[in-house]
């Protein structure tokens, strides 16, 4: 399921700070892969795939951009713009991320390392195989 998650803030008089630490802590998952995305305009479309082994948490930290989220039957959009707010993202889900700020620095933690071949960049196989996975 879909989760926003709120990160506490640990600053004090000198500036924020923020943790985020795998399962238990931020994350409900350990963290293996971290990739931020930064320089996408309000024009541009990423994503498009789902994926399935990898779970994420989406966090804005910086400006803001949003997710569109559809699990083969509805689509919810997320607006990601706190650097405390995260994003759980769990498998097998089809994600759009766009409407970029210009100043948007959109980090990514991930349970898994990469592997291009848990992706399904294809919307029509996506749905055959997550309508499967709702029959089991
Ligand atoms: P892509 O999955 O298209 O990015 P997004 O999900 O933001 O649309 O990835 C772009 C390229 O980067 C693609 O060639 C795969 C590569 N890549 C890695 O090598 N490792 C990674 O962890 C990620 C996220 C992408």
């Amino acid at each position: 399921m879909v989760k926003i998650l709120e990160f506490p803030d640990l600053g004090d008089e000198r500036g924020n700070l923020v943790v985020v630490e795998g399962e238990g802590f931020g994350a409900p998952f350990d963290i293996k892969r971290v990739f931020y995305i930064y320089g996408s305009d309000s024009t541009v479309v990423r994503g498009q795939h789902a994926n399935r082994k990898t779970e994420f948490v989406l966090i804005n930290v910086a400006g803001s951009s949003k997710v569109k989220v559809n699990n083969g039957q509805e689509t919810v959009i997320y607006e990601l713009n706190r650097p405390r707010m995260g994003l759980y993202l769990p498998t097998m889900l089809w994600k759009d991320m766009y409407d970029f700020s210009s100043d948007s620095v959109l980090l990514v933690l991930a349970s898994e390392h990469y592997d291009g071949t848990e992706y399904i960049r294809d919307y029509e196989e996506y749905k055959k195989e997550v309508l499967k996975l709702k029959d089991e």
